[in-house]
């Protein structure tokens, strides 16, 4: 079940190995990298952050991430210690986005610091108390960031490491008119922090991003298309089989930001310019409603951020009515389906032969000593040549 509320209340489990600063540079001077899997909201990436971290590979190491959004706090310390079950020893982090209603964010980050996960990433918006909340508790602080400029600040404001996301990116994206592969190259020359590249990546272009100078790549899209993860098997599905013409840019409640999301009714109706208003949500989360509020609008993003709500739901969409609606519930019609440009390279047809999330890692190992493989020996550069060192030793 997803987010089972009642999964080990007690029980306690050893911390989680702090994935700051020194432990990448470990990493990479192991001529390994990191492959993240990016936190993605409303439970759509619930299951997933122990099965990556599980990861320990000659040129990756896996690290998964949890997502916050519109998590009981039994429902996220049940993905938190079911992370550490499935993958001791293993990076996980929290994402916590800053636009999201402000008693629940700090909520999620004590009880992200109490447990004591590998790191926390801020995306959608910024808020420096975190980075404050982070250096007390002990737990790495990492950025999310769209350009050179936000990388420099986070640098100064005492981040660990950042993730630089382009405009293929899955849901809300910061900036829609920067690419990947310039912005990597901004962000590395801006700062001095371990950089991880994500947006619209799929195996064919991991090791493009690493000769770039990343530290890591971050992908999401992908790991929604995979056997082991709780999300609506119906989500895994409309990411089948999918052209360009089955993606769309929508304007989300959140600030009015764009967002990409898989071409269905709920996409048209928004383009058409039909409100969609908060329904009653008891359907989900029951009779006592979320964290104690019973109201049809749970206010979920922080003040003045939701369009819905800031217009008198006269306007927008309710995100977390339409998020729920396709993660938990399947619903192809009402659901909203945030996907990355990469869904396009999908290549499975059918959600019965989709991979786990292990042989997807297995898969991008394989195809890294591959490549190195093809290279030939004194142009061998980063993790492949230093792999090879060590397979040679
Ligand atoms: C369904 C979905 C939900 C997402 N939710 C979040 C979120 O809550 N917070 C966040 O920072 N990023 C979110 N993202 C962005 C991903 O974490 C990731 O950085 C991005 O999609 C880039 O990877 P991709 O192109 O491989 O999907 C979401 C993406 C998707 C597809």
């Amino acid at each position: 079940m997803i987010g089972d509320p009642t999964v080990l209340a007690t029980e306690t489990l050893p911390p989680a190995p702090r994935l700051d600063r020194a432990a990448i540079e470990g990493i990479v001077g192991s001529g390994r990298r990191l492959l993240v899997q990016g936190g993605m909201g409303i439970h759509a990436s619930d299951g997933l952050a122990g099965k990556v971290a599980a990861h320990r590979g000659a040129r990756l190491v896996g690290v998964g991430t949890i997502s916050a959004v519109v998590k009981t706090d039994a429902q996220l310390r049940g993905e938190i210690r079911r992370a550490k079950r499935e993958a001791p020893g293993g990076y996980f982090g929290l994402n916590l986005m800053a636009a999201i209603n402000k008693g629940d964010f700090e909520r999620n980050a004590r009880i992200a610091i109490e447990e004591k996960v590998s790191f926390i990433v801020q995306g959608a918006g910024i808020s420096r108390e975190i980075v404050r909340w982070c250096k007390e508790g002990g737990v790495p602080f990492v950025g999310i960031v769209s350009s050179g400029r936000l990388a420099a600040m986070y640098e100064k404001w005492g981040a660990d490491w950042l993730v630089a996301e382009g405009a293929e990116a899955g849901g809300h994206i910061g900036d829609i008119g920067h690419p990947l592969p310039s912005l990597v190259e901004e962000v590395v020359a801006a700062t001095s922090l371990p950089v991880v590249a994500a947006g619209g990546v799929d195996a064919s272009d991991v090791s493009r991003f690493l000769a770039q100078g990343a530290a890591g790549v971050q992908m999401a899209t992908r790991f929604l298309a995979c056997s082991d993860g709780d999300v609506h098997p119906a989500f895994k599905d409309m990411h089948l089989g999918k052209t360009a013409e089955d993606v769309v840019i929508i304007t989300s409640c959140v600030k009015g930001m764009k967002a990409r999301a898989v071409r269905n009714a709920f996409t048209e109706k928004l383009a058409r310019g039909e409100v969609v208003p908060p329904k009653s949500k008891r359907w989900y989360f029951g009779p006592d409603g979320f964290q104690g509020r019973k109201s049809s609008c749970i206010e979920c993003l922080g003040e003045g951020l939701c369009k819905c709500r800031a217009s008198n739901f006269k306007e927008s969409f309710c995100i977390a009515d339409a998020l729920l609606a396709a993660a938990v519930n399947g619903d192809t019609e009402n659901g909203l389906f945030y996907t990355g440009q990469s869904l396009v390279r999908i290549g499975e047809r059918d959600v019965e032969q989709l991979p786990s999330a292990a042989e997807i890692l297995g898969d991008l190992e394989n195809r890294l000593a591959a490549e190195a493989d093809a290279q030939p020996a004194d142009t061998r550069r980063g993790p492949a040549a230093a792999a090879g060192r060590e397979a040679a030793a």
